[in-house]
């Protein structure tokens, strides 16, 4: 056991931003089920894996939750902000992910847990209009509204540690200008109401001067600038994103490495899905796509690198279509046409149609999230988490390297940084004769 953390004994609060969304009322009331024995936490690693330690012959492969010093599920408690007011169990009840018989289940808690009013400004979400509201006049004053609400909520619940985590809706393409370059032009942008900084930025500050790590799950560049960087750097804090690794993306980030590993080519890769969730229909803004287009794009080229392998991948195309359709609700289908060659050029065609339900996939990496980065933070890992690459379909990373896409190469660096955490040997898959070889 590394002497420097131990299996904490306080209570751990989770702030949630966009608190009445699919993804974050599928998260509470699992979570809330799970701890109640209503539920089995499927597609978590933290509370279903496993871990190897030392040789393969020791044959000792704790549960990572027995391995490392994370909370208790029982010892989280939830709280968050929302631009609509319903209390979390209406709110679960509206984006109709889970039945019935799973809410009423967990339907008192759910039902003392309303958001907190939120900082919202529509230029940034198009297709929603928020009631619930803070309201200043400078963003500024905003953010130290958040800032008193954090520290209110952590003194009544008498908190240990605290993990706050964007969940809140797609904001629009902002490109990167000047004032997210450095703390003293961010603060100076909140003092002069600049219209660059968007809400998403507004919460992460918030969280951070509170001394609170801050997670981003959708693809706005919300904690990708040079301002927050200083920040983390100077307050010893962990950020990491961005846009949680579910559908689509998970499929592609395990087909793209199977055709690279065996040099296979690629002529195109087209991508469509239909969604009828709030979230598909935020997404057809086409400022709120741009950010996911974005997000969703880059992931091929990274693990393909055309420019080492030009016979194979320099001039695929690629496309990415998502296409709201309120029938489906959460319930995504994602179709996959992917153009690839052999042997002497000769072409092939594999197609995937994933029927997936979009926030029964999210749920789970919410949860890992915020357990893994409260980890973090007690080990004392600040700034990009890049160990935790595993849960973003665009993962943050130094700005020295280039990303790793690939979900397995993801999974061995998530999987030996716990066993580093641990002061456990890193599993190397050598043989111990090819050790000696060497
Ligand atoms: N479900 C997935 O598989 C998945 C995968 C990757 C990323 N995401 C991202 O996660 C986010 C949530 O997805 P969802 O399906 O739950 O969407 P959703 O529309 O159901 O939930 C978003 C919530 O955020 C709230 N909100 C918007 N702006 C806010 C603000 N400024 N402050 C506080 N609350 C705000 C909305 O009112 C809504 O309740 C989206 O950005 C989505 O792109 C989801």
């Amino acid at each position: 056991m590394n002497p420097k953390i131990s299996k904490p004994t306080g209570k751990l609060g989770v702030l949630i931003v966009g608190m009445n969304g699919a993804v974050a009322t599928t998260f509470l009331s699992g979570t809330m089920a799970v701890r109640k024995g209503k539920g089995v936490p499927v597609g978590s690693l933290t509370q279903m894996a496993t871990i190897r330690i030392g040789k393969r012959a020791d044959n000792n492969f704790p549960k990572i939750k027995d391995f490392l010093p994370l909370y208790d599920l029982k010892n989280m408690v939830f709280g968050g902000w929302d631009i609509r007011e319903e209390n979390a169990y209406t709110a679960a009840k509206i984006a109709e992910v889970l039945n019935d018989k799973d809410l009423d289940n967990v339907r008192e808690e759910l039902e003392s847990l309303v958001p907190m009013k939120a900082v919202f400004d529509q230029n940034f979400v198009k297709r929603l209009s928020g009631t619930w509201t803070k309201e200043a006049s400078t963003k500024m004053e905003l953010v130290e509204m958040l800032r008193k609400d954090i520290r209110d909520f952590k003194a009544k619940n008498n908190l240990a540690d605290l993990v706050t985590i964007w969940c809140g809706s797609t904001e629009v393409f902002i490109p990167m200008e000047e004032v997210h370059s450095s703390i003293e032009k961010f603060e100076e942008g909140l003092l002069n109401n600049h219209p660059s900084i968007s809400p998403s930025m507004m919460y992460a500050w918030a969280t951070l001067k509170e001394n609170v790590p801050f997670i981003n799950g959708a693809p706005n560049l919300t904690v990708d600038m040079g301002a927050i960087f200083e920040l983390a750097e100077k307050m010893h804090l962990p950020i990491a994103g961005k846009d949680f690794k579910t559908g689509q993306t998970m499929v592609k980030t395990v087909i793209a490495p199977m055709l690279k590993v065996r040099m296979l080519g690629l002529d195109g890769w087209f991508s469509t899905n239909i969604l009828g969730n709030r979230d598909g229909e935020v997404l057809d803004d086409p400022g709120s796509f741009k950010t996911k287009e974005e997000s969703k794009l880059s992931v091929i080229d990274s693990i393909l690198q055309p420019k080492l392998y030009p016979e194979l991948y320099k001039d695929y195309y690629h496309k990415v279509r998502i296409n709201y359709y309120p029938p489906r609700k959460d319930n995504k289908e994602g179709w996959d046409n992917i153009d690839i060659f052999g042997w002497l050029g000769y072409p092939m065609q594999i197609k995937i149609d994933f029927l997936c339900r979009d926030s029964i996939l999210a749920a789970p990496i919410v949860l890992d999230l915020v357990l893994l980065m409260n980890l973090s933070q007690r080990v004392g890992f600040y700034g990009i988490q890049d160990w935790l690459s595993f849960y973003f379909k665009s993962p943050m990373h130094s700005p020295n390297v280039v990303p790793e896409h690939d979900l397995f190469i993801q999974h061995v660096k998530l999987k030996n940084t716990m066993r580093e955490i641990m002061n456990e040997e890193p599993v190397t898959h050598l043989d111990e004769k090819s050790k000696i070889d060497r």
